[in-house]
């Protein structure tokens, strides 16, 4: 074959390579591009040099996750000059922040694609492959039009589901909203993902049922401030507790969480609902990003301690067992030890069940990166993110002690990690039996991990485990099995 026929030619292995980093909405994107380009006849491939088709789907809400794109980009280069038919796209956040910097940086990659322009994705990955032309597409800006335009240009993004990508076979995550509007000054979210849509209810019914028909047990709605949901459909208004009253009655679905809350949009409504509906976990991550009323304002979160503190006192008094987890950003401009401290009093009132704790990370786009400088040295971040972590894990521990001796009910989601390396690690020749007991993992009705020996069949059921021991972030129990005994007339509990 000739270089120009190659070229001409659309001719390739039809593999796939994506890599995902970021949160949890991009692991949902990443699902529903690999299903598309699936429908064109791609298969996935874990080899990124000898897939034909790369794709890199991006985070941008702290630099070090773009620098770890920028590094793997980095490594492509010399297999593109191996495999020049190999098409090479950057895809999500930092695509539609960084448009065509991303082409001046990394010459080799062909496409970039917004997150509101997913669905250009096989259409262009096919151009690319017989144009060798570089093609982007991306939304437009937060100030480049009217709400209306600029919303317009972010699409949701929600076609066939591809059940291979996800978290596990019986858990799937269902966007309910796309975009932000809050406008916290550290954040770069509003402008990569635009403006807040929430998605009409019949649109997120249909798609549970079909999930549910596919065995899916568990469903995770997906917003950036997934509570703020509101949607008008034949003249009713919708709101997160209204959804949840539909999806509820979707036969198949035993679970339904959401994430991620926001503490001002917490109302009566959505706990009252948290309550009375059997299947909705009893969990409920809020971030509240800083213990200090002066941080949060330079943050403009729009709430201060004491609000916050007040929604606190609404969870526990109409949702007594609910677990709540929260954000924090440790070394913000204007952070002094004094707010810090603060931050660490709040990790001590509220008991959160985990905290995500992060390094603040200057992005620029942002309002903090114009208005305030970037003044805490990394060392006292890290010095920060380290004692708070250790607050954090010593709470949970005391916590999750309070389980020990007691029965829980967790949907079982499949092999725990040490059981997955354990089997990475094993020679297929020394494999066990696979109907043999494993160490198996599942989560509590509030979100807690369980670790326990069972039959990997249990997979994708409710199953009542008794807990003997705890780490911070996982409690370790047995199955409890329910058996007759002559001479009683109940059942008794018998832990094995
Ligand atoms: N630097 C550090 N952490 C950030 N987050 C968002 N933006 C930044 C930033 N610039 C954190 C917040 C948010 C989580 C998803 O990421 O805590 O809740
Ligand atoms: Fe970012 Fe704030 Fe929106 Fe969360 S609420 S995505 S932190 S702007």
């Amino acid at each position: 074959m000739t270089t120009e026929s190659a070229i001409n030619t659309p001719e390739h292995n039809h593999k796939l390579y994506i890599e995902t980093v970021g949160c949890q909405m991009n692991v949902l994107d990443s699902e529903l591009v690999v299903g598309a380009l699936r429908q064109d006849g791609y298969e996935l491939t874990n080899d990124m040099f000898d897939a034909d088709t790369v794709l890199f789907n991006t985070c941008s809400v702290r630099e070090h996750a773009e620098h770890k794109i920028y590094s793997q980009l980095g490594r492509m280069k010399f297999s593109k000059r191996k495999r020049p038919n190999q098409v090479i796209g950057v895809i999500g956040c930092m695509a539609q922040k960084d448009q065509k910097l991303i082409f001046r940086r990394a010459p080799h990659v062909d496409m970039v694609v917004g997150t509101g322009q997913l669905a250009e994705i096989p259409r262009m990955v096919q151009e690319a492959r017989a144009n060798r032309e570089r093609a982007m597409a991306v939304s437009l800006g937060r100030k480049a039009g009217s709400r209306d335009t600029v919303s317009r240009s972010f699409e949701s993004y929600d076609p066939l589901r591809e059940p291979e990508m996800r978290p596990s076979p019986f858990q799937a995550y269902v966007r309910i909203m796309i975009g932000c509007d809050k406008f916290c000054t550290y954040c770069v979210v509003p402008s990569t993902r635009g403006p807040e849509q929430s998605r009409a209810p019949s649109h997120i019914l249909s798609e549970t049922k079909v999930l549910a028909d596919q065995g899916v047990k568990e469903i995770i709605l997906l917003g950036q401030t997934v509570n703020s949901y509101k949607h008008t459909e034949e003249d009713k208004l919708h709101r997160l507790s209204d959804l949840l009253y539909m999806l509820h009655d979707v036969e198949g679905i035993e679970r339904i969480k959401f994430v991620t809350s926001y503490p001002k949009d917490m109302g009566n409504d959505l706990l009252e609902a948290m309550r009375d509906l059997r299947k909705v976990a009893h969990y409920i991550h809020v971030p509240i990003q800083s213990g200090c009323d002066d941080v949060l304002k330079k943050m403009k979160r729009g709430y201060t301690v004491e609000q916050y503190r007040e929604m606190m006192g609404r969870i526990r008094e109409i949702l007594p067992d609910c677990a709540v987890s929260s954000d924090f950003i440790v070394g913000h401009p204007g952070e002094t030890e004094e707010s810090f401290e603060k931050s660490m009093d709040v990790i001590r009132e509220f008991r959160f069940k985990n905290s995500f704790i992060f390094k603040y990370s200057p992005r620029p786009g942002t309002k903090a990166y114009d208005l305030y400088e970037d003044e805490i040295p990394d060392k006292i971040k890290k010095r920060r993110n380290n004692e708070m972590l250790a607050l954090q894990n010593e709470i949970s521990e005391e916590d999750n002690t309070n389980f020990i001796g007691k029965e829980v009910e967790v949907l079982v989601e499949g092999p725990s990690k040490n059981e997955e390396k354990k089997s990475d690690n094993q020679s297929t020749a020394e494999s066990a039996d696979p109907n043999g007991p494993i160490q198996l993992m599942g989560r509590t009705r509030c979100d807690r991990i369980v670790v326990f020996d069972g039959n990997p069949r249990l997979t994708g059921s409710l199953t009542n485990i008794g807990v003997y021991d705890c780490t911070p972030t996982t409690l370790m129990g047995t199955i409890v099995t329910r058996a007759y005994q002559h001479g009683t007339d109940g059942m008794l509990p018998i832990l094995q």
